[in-house]
């Protein structure tokens, strides 16, 4: 189907008896297992949401591509859509590669033509104009294979999703749509985070502006490190569509595209893929796919440059801010001087509200959106929590964590308590104290511990643990939401209470001169540097030693005050 936008679009499934013929004779092949990038690559160029790509790029084009921004032809194509490859066994020029997902789920063949060596510095700098590893794309590229395959692309499949089903459309679906609704100026939004109301306003009234249908159209396949979660996001779109929009006013549909972050030059792919869906306008407002690399405005100018090639116009959203004392949004540069405005930013939303449990105030989110993000994003109260005790043996480290044990219980947390001497009979049993064996111990308590955090449960571990980077990895395995408490009585005390006689052997051993490798004798210690709490257990009692960490989680919010509720 032809829409009266787009022009003609690129379609590469086969039919059913060439499917089967490939599927008969695959296994003759090559395989290679697509990675999440390149699946959505491979749906986009199979329905030809990249039309009038019809593979992945070769040589001439890619490096047309990177210098210049177009196809060896001239044609506009700003990003390389490249097949990485490490040529040899069996990927080779003539032959078919059988193009696979993780499950073994074979999707197409690639009829390699060309194997070519890529430049992976001349890339980076021409697309996203750094070679800077914090780059997302950069940092990709780094990984990949130097050299990239091309050639004749059949597909028996896209990847199979089973999540929102019936908001996946492929670009001839989505023509069908608009002609269906009878709009002839459709105005794309793309959105990779939730919309919050001022996201809403800005995508309605650009539409409205123009007398267009707006298409809400998120990314679902890749999106920047760190972002919420598509589920969450796509649930927060389809909420905020039921609850807010007019009816026959929008049409949400999910686009599996992995993010570039690659500002100006992305844009104009975001640009092209909303021609080839059937749409008129894109929505650009400032820093579009952009991770800090890029002048604010830059995307914006390459739409409206090349306008007439892209086939879409660009609708430059100005952001808009409220004004509570008004109770309305604005665009920011109409603000008069002097006016109140409100905003958040994306860590306050995340920090000061859901993190506490707080409900986000309305004028900012819609309340059907921030039901579903406070549901997914869980006060921190409610979070997984690792309490990690260090110091020496002795230090009072299980004593403490006992008592906490029962503290925390009337808080609500109920707790997996890993002592140092349990572990090793059971989980570390055969374990020397030598530094191999105490990073492997370690690492297996952090290990447990981290998957704990991630269910959700909490976790105190008590173990020496007398190396920080082991420490520190274990603070890594359990995402942020890790306290350290660092028991730092003097090894005098320590020694004085020798309640195992472990330091007097020690001691004993070390004047033999055939020390044991204690730590704090001849062993040792390093010392936390940031703790989120430092107890000395010969100025403190059990009891005080356990209100000042359960002092700290309060103040940190990893627990709530008995009987108050968020506010
Ligand atoms: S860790 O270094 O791997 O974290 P861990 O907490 O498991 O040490 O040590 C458990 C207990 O082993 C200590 O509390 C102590 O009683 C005993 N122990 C036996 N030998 C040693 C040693 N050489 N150094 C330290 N502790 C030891």
């Amino acid at each position: 189907m032809i829409s009266p936008y787009g022009g003609t679009l690129v379609n590469l499934l086969v039919d059913d008896a060439r499917a089967n013929e490939m599927k008969a004779t695959a296994k003759d092949y090559a395989s290679v297992t697509l990675d999440e990038r390149t699946l959505c690559d491979l749906e986009l160029l199979a329905g030809g949401g990249y039309s009038p790509l019809k593979s992945f790029l070769g040589q001439k084009d890619y490096e047309c591509v990177v210098a210049e921004g177009r196809l060896a032809d001239g044609t506009l194509w700003p990003i390389p859509l490249v097949f990485p490859v490490a040529p040899g066994n069996g990927i080779e020029v003539g032959k078919p590669l059988a193009l696979r997902d993780v499950y073994g789920n074979l999707l197409a063949f690639l009829h390699v033509e060309e194997i070519y060596a890529c430049d992976k510095d001349r890339e980076a700098q021409g697309v996203f104009n750094t070679t800077d590893p914090k780059h997302p794309s950069v940092a990709y590229l780094t990984k990949q294979p130097s050299h990239y395959a091309s050639g004749r692309l059949e597909v028996i499949r896209v990847p199979p999703h089973y999540d929102f089903v019936e908001l996946r459309q492929t670009p001839a679906e989505l023509r069908e749509r608009f002609e269906k609704l009878g709009w002839d100026k459709i105005a794309a939004f793309h959105a990779s985070a939730p919309l919050h109301r001022a996201d809403e306003e800005l995508a309605n009234r650009a539409a409205k502006e123009i007398g267009a249908g707006l298409l809400i159209h998120p990314v679902v396949g890749v999106t920047k490190p760190g972002d919420i979660d598509h589920y969450t996001r796509v649930r927060c779109y389809r909420a905020l569509v039921d609850s807010d929009f007019e009816p026959g006013s929008v049409v949400l549909s999910l686009l599996p595209f992995a993010t570039r972050m690659g500002g100006p030059r992305e844009a104009l792919l975001h640009a092209i893929i909303r021609r080839n869906f059937g749409c008129t306008h894109l929505i650009v407002g400032p820093n579009h796919a952009d991770d800090s690399f890029y002048g604010p405005h830059e995307a914006q100018e390459a739409i409206r440059k090349h306008k007439d090639e892209l086939g879409v116009k660009l609708i430059d959203a100005k952001p808009l801010v409220f004004l509570p004392e008004e109770n309305r949004y604005i665009p920011i540069d109409t603000v008069p001087t002097g006016a109140k405005t409100a905003s958040l930013s994306e860590s306050q939303v995340r920090d000061d509200y859901l993190a506490k449990g707080l409900k986000l105030p309305e004028w900012f989110t819609a309340p059907a959106v921030a039901a579903i993000l406070s549901e997914t994003s869980p006060p921190r109260f409610r979070q997984g929590l690792t309490i990690w005790f260090t110091g020496l043996s002795g230090s009072g480290k299980s004593t403490i964590a006992h008592a906490l044990v029962e503290r925390l219980a009337e808080y609500g947390r109920n707790v997996a308590f890993l002592d140092g001497d349990e572990i090793r009979t059971h989980l570390s049993k055969g374990l020397s104290f030598s530094k191999e064996d105490r990073d492997t111990n370690i690492n297996r308590v952090g290990y447990v511990a981290g998957l704990i955090n991630a269910a959700g449960g909490t976790t105190i571990c008590s173990v020496i643990s007398p190396f920080r980077a082991t420490r520190d990895n274990a603070r890594k395995g359990s995402k942020g939401n890790f306290v350290e408490v660092f028991v730092d009585t003097p090894i005098e005390e320590c020694e004085k209470r020798d309640v195992k006689g472990l330091y007097a052997k020690a001691r004993a051993a070390v004047a033999e001169g055939k020390g044991i490798g204690f730590t704090g004798i001849d062993d040792p210690y390093e010392a936390p540097l940031n703790p989120e709490v430092t107890i000395d257990t010969s100025k403190l009692n059990v009891q005080q030693s356990a209100d000042a960490i359960i002092a700290r989680l309060l103040e940190l919010g990893y627990i709530q005050r008995h009987g108050h509720s968020p506010a």
